[in-house]
């Protein structure tokens, strides 16, 4: 049976599965990497790690599922989204890229608003507004501050296109991630000519388009050689992480949204059509499915604010796991599972990182508010993963007020695994939550994407349909989403009523 490599250029490594035809997997492989940050803020990554670990682990890949070259039918490439990797004449790399984590751009956000005419217009134009994280403005930071560097630079690659010139030797991209870059007219599906024109960038830095099924390019002689593939073998576009994890939870109809508590935290919904949020707090980029699109809210810190809390205050609990060889958070779980819902009025704001969705602001900073003499370590851990799930729930009632419809809520991430959590996701979502029987991610559904653009399915929501299912369901319970329906106003208030403090703070610093 033919078998399809999935590759995922995350931010901590890369991760290669094979997947055969019928979806199942036969193993996958992680190569790590460093990041770096030279000044705070700063979030970078070396493009030829990238490249190194990507052969590395396609390699393990091989050889631990005994697969021959010829096994292999296409190659499907995922990666973390917005970053950026400036590539000069002779196709090497100018300088590290700058990652979809790193802050310096603030001050390019804002000159991007304003050449576009501002902020309406540019939602109008590419149907998002400027953050930090995206990939225009740190364009435009490499022309502010290394204008020799920019003046090398012939292509602008996001990072799993990268790994594609280094596969393909093409400079090419597709939909869904290349809406992350805030240079597409997410309508057309098209770099946008009028708002590259404004920024006075050269269209000719950008790869061509593609949709994420397409086959892009087959492998180099070369790159075949170094991974021990056949050359000729087609490489598919892939898709943005968050794209193409939403098709491995099989996310490709209206009404199946995904809720997945990772480190971060997103909230992802297919969509018919293009449906904008006028206040530019989901994102509306280009689904991964031809012709489609999606509205995504990600909160920084969601499962991020567990393992702070892990990390920092249950050395204690990381210590009688350790004796017991169990895992941490099944302690610290049971111990808020003790607290009653609601934590009895105390509130945490996840904005450990600042915040994206709901608020875009970076000055955001993580709270308990309501603590008393009643309250012990049980309420604290509770409250935390109220927090982060109240910051989901503010995703999703965006979406719904877009009238998106919210029929099913697919569960995944660390989130997904604990029973605990996902009861009280269904209470605070106030509607029955799922999970399926994938949990690869990115990976998997770029698998899915290079099997159905390489013919073994007839598109990807096909590919789905065949090998993803539902395997469980909680109902969310009565008298806990009262708790919650209650509570929820409140933790929507309590960053208007802090923001300006925030800001305050970040001036003492
Ligand atoms: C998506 C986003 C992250 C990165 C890194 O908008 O910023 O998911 O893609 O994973």
């Amino acid at each position: 049976m033919t078998v399809f490599l999935g590759i995922d250029i995350g931010t901590s490594g890369t991760k290669t599965l094979a997947m055969r035809e019928d979806g199942q997997i036969l193993a996958n492989a992680t190569v790590e990497y460093p990041l770096y940050s030279p000044k705070p803020g700063w979030s970078e990554q070396d493009p030829a790690d990238w490249w190194d670990a990507t052969v590395k682990s396609v390699k393990k890949v091989m050889k631990a599922a005994k697969l021959k070259a010829a096994d292999v039918g296409g190659l499907g490439l995922s990666g973390q989204m917005h970053g950026s990797v400036f590539v000069d004449k002779k196709g090497d790399v100018i300088r590290k890229a700058l990652l979809w984590n790193d802050q310096r751009t603030a001050a390019e956000c804002a000159e991007i608003e304003r050449l576009a005419g501002g902020r309406k217009r540019l939602i109008k134009m590419v149907a998002n507004p400027a953050l930090t994280g995206f990939t225009a403005p740190k364009i435009l930071w490499l022309r502010n501050n290394e204008k020799r560097n920019f003046d090398k630079t012939v292509q602008v690659l996001l990072p799993k296109d990268y790994v594609r010139f280094c596969l393909t030797g093409d400079f090419a991209t597709e939909v869904s991630d290349a809406s992350g870059t805030l240079l597409l007219d997410v309508v057309k599906r098209k770099w946008s000519k009028p708002l590259l024109n404004k920024l006075d960038l050269d269209a000719s830095l950008f790869p061509q388009m593609y949709e994420s099924e397409d086959v892009t390019g087959v492998l180099t002689a070369s790159a075949a050689k170094a991974m021990g593939l056949q050359a000729g073998t087609p490489v598919v576009g892939g898709g943005g992480d968050q794209a193409a994890s939403a098709i491995g939870n099989g996310i490709v109809r209206k009404g199946v949204v995904s809720a997945t508590m990772g480190t971060s935290g997103v909230v992802f919904a297919h969509s018919d059509e293009v449906q904008v949020d006028p206040e530019g707090r989901l994102h509306t980029f280009c689904h991964a499915v031809r012709g489609k699109w999606h509205v995504m809210g990600c909160v920084l810190s969601a499962g991020g604010s567990l393992q702070w809390f892990r990390n920092e205050l249950c050395q204690a609990e990381i210590a009688a796991a350790k004796k017991k060889k169990v895992d941490p958070y099944e302690l610290i779980t049971e111990q808020a599972a003790a607290a009653p819902a609601g934590s009895e009025g105390l509130f945490f704001l996840p904005y450990l990182s600042g915040e994206r969705t709901p608020h875009a602001d970076p000055n955001a900073r993580g709270s308990w508010v309501g603590l008393s003499l009643r309250h012990g370590k049980g309420h604290m851990a509770r409250s935390v993963m109220e927090g982060a799930t109240y910051a989901m729930r503010d995703s999703l009632e965006i979406a719904k007020a877009m009238d998106i419809p919210v029929k099913e809520i697919r569960l995944s991430g660390g989130g997904a695994r604990s029973e605990f959590w996902r009861q009280m996701q269904a209470d605070i979502y106030g509607q029955p939550v799922v999970t399926i029987n994938a949990e690869e991610g990115p990976a998997y559904g770029v698998a899915l994407l290079a099997a159905a653009g390489t013919g073994a399915y007839r598109d990807v929501v096909e590919a789905c349909k065949a090998t993803i299912s539902v395997v469980t369901k909680t109902a969310a319970k009565a008298a806990a989403k009262k708790v919650y329906n209650a509570a929820y106003p409140v933790y929507q208030n309590l960053y208007g009523s802090l923001k300006s403090d925030f800001e305050s703070i970040q001036g003492l610093l």
